[in-house]
């Protein structure tokens, strides 16, 4: 504003309109709401005082193959995660066999884009290769040599990517919605133990690396309680815990907004800081309203569940809108305490979403449209937070 009444300052009025608009053009004689539209804001650029904004890429994403979300990435998000490629599964198929050749592309594409890092997921009952738990016979193996084989696991990982990985998801979904330990392998053989020397042993491996408990549905006040026993275990024991990673697996209205709230003061109380990780909501009805991500958890395809196959009706995509803008005020208020924000994945044709918790739907849960357009939250967000 101030350029342009300089410059109108010194114009004699009678000068012809055209002559007025050229100057306007000049570079440096455009008034600063000019200069401002030139360039448009990004994600990433209005929310760097705030917390990261970080997206889940698949392999298609980081091998450079899907230039059009490439794009997406490099213009508004500034960490990324594996969507699959480090789960143990991938990494480590055979107890004699790494298979690095997708982690290390994923982790290239991060540091060649200047992008911080985020592992996912050493120790989790899902993706587990069969191997892991269990003897040439089948049966469970002692808790030493599970101890032997989390070990060598954590180590091999964590240690390849060591001082490039900012923190990890050391441990995934251990905890259920009423505060009992999963039934899983890892549980069943070491009991709670399991989880204080995953992460001993994550420390061990990259003393600087960050170390996340991630979950979903931790507003179910059980599972919270019992994250936060966790936290206070492993602070006296005094094993390093920096997170807790929130999976966003939403709805368009549950969970509420002040479950939410509550989970994140819970944390911060116990003196950790949180990560929204694994943000998707889909507008799609919920076949059964349990919420969160529990793999097993699957339903039949029906017609009437997929509401939405030829696009997303206005006043629905309104609703999606006005729900995304209220989570991200929401973690803006907690800024303080909020690492990062992570989206599960860059535009919804990508989304795991379109086949949980049912195959073959069209689900409409992230940031970019199927056109790889942003949508209407992208632009408010941008808006609300830049200068003018
Ligand atoms: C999902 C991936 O998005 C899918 O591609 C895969 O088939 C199954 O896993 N919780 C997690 C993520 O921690 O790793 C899961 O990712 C979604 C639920």
């Amino acid at each position: 504003m101030k350029k342009t009444s300089t410059i109108t300052g010194h114009v004699d009025l009678s000068i012809p309109a055209i002559v007025l608009c050229l100057l306007l053009l000049l570079p440096g004689c455009g008034n600063t709401k000019n200069e401002h539209s030139n360039h448009p804001k990004t994600l990433k650029e209005v929310l760097k005082d705030k917390f990261l904004i970080g997206v889940a890429l698949n392999s298609r994403q980081s091998s450079g193959n899907d230039t059009a979300a490439v794009r997406i990435v490099k213009e508004h998000f500034n960490d990324i995660v594996a969507e699959n490629c480090m789960k143990s599964i991938e990494i480590h198929p055979e107890e004699n066999r790494y298979n690095f050749t997708q982690a290390d592309e994923f982790v290239q594409f991060g540091v060649d884009n200047n992008l911080s890092i985020t592992g996912h997921c050493l120790i989790w009952h899902s993706q587990l290769p069969a191997w892991f738990c269990v003897d040439e016979n089948g049966e469970n193996v002692s808790p030493e040599v599970l101890k032997e084989r989390m070990k060598d696991h954590i180590y091999t990982v964590v240690g390849r990517y060591k001082g490039v990985i900012r923190g990890w998801d050391v441990v995934n979904e251990a905890i259920l919605e009423d505060g009992s330990y999963r039934e899983s392998k890892f549980y069943e053989i070491l009991g709670e133990e399991f989880i204080p020397l995953a992460f001993q042993y994550a420390h061990e491996a990259d003393p600087e690396a960050e170390l996340y408990y991630n979950d979903y549905n931790e507003w179910y006040p059980g599972k919270r309680e019992t994250v936060v026993r966790l936290i206070n275990t492993l602070k006296k024991r005094g094993i390093r815990i920096d997170g807790i990673g929130m999976q966003g697996h939403l709805g368009v209205t549950n969970p509420a907004l002040e479950a939410y709230q509550e989970t994140i003061d819970d944390y911060v109380n116990a003196g950790v800081k949180v990560l929204i990780t694994e943000l998707d909501v889909s507008p799609l009805p919920e076949p059964r309203r349990i919420g969160g991500a529990n793999l097993a958890d699957r339903e039949a395809y029906r017609k009437e569940i997929d509401p939405y196959t030829d696009g997303l009706p206005e006043d629905v995509a309104i609703e999606w809108n006005n729900r995304m803008m209220d989570l991200f005020d929401l973690f803006l208020k907690n800024s303080d305490n909020i690492l990062r924000v992570t989206m599960w994945g860059v535009s919804d044709g990508d989304s795991w979403k379109n086949n949980f918790p049912v195959s073959g739907r069209t689900d409409y849960p992230l940031l970019f449209d199927r056109d790889h357009q942003p949508k209407e939250v992208v632009t408010r967000l941008i808006q609300q937070l830049s200068e003018y």
